[in-house]
């Protein structure tokens, strides 16, 4: 009897344990999967990019859809704009553009209103967003780059 009885507490002491192993190793695996490497080449958090395509959305999406090429749309996808530095998108977004966009090689002749209405904090990351999103990413915008050239 007294032998029954220890045995009981081994094993509800290894069950325990193997709980306590259970649950670390899950803390594990959540972490492991939490800081999963991020698949853009963006630096950006993604607070700024989330805010970035919500801008997107609002402002931009009518126009340029998901960012591909129209008939009278040039593509933002692979968009020599973006590719260079930020203050050259920043300046298509406060000024707005007419006829310099090309399209296989055809100036498209469309107008981009401006669209300086939008604060400095939701160009920035629309900025930071587009370039993540069409180009290859780039360190992210700040307010006082839009802010220097408004
Ligand atoms: C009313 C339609 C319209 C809206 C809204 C609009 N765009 Fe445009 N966008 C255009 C047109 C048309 C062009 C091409 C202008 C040209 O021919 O030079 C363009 C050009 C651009 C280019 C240059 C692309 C290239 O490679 O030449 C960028 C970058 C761009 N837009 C970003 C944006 C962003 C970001 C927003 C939102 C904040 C936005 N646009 C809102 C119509 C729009």
């Amino acid at each position: 009897m007294r032998n029954f009885s220890f045995e009981v507490r081994l094993r509800r002491k290894t069950r325990a344990k193997s709980i306590v192993q259970q649950v670390t190793l899950l803390g594990i695996l959540t972490l492991l999967i939490g800081c999963k490497p991020h698949t853009d080449a963006s630096p950006a958090g993604p607070e700024i990019l989330a805010l970035g395509a919500e801008v997107f959305e609002m402002n931009c999406a009518q126009c340029h859809y998901d960012g591909s090429a129209t008939e009278t749309m040039p593509a933002l996808k692979g968009s020599p704009a973006l590719a260079g530095p930020a203050g050259n998108a920043i300046r298509i977004i406060l000024n707005g553009q007419r006829g310099v966009s090309q399209v296989n090689g055809h100036t498209l002749g469309g107008i981009m209103p401006s669209q300086n209405y939008l604060s400095n904090s939701e160009i920035a990351a629309v900025v930071t967003y587009i370039r993540a999103e069409f180009s290859s990413g780039g360190a992210p915008v700040s307010e006082a780059e839009v802010e220097a050239l408004r």
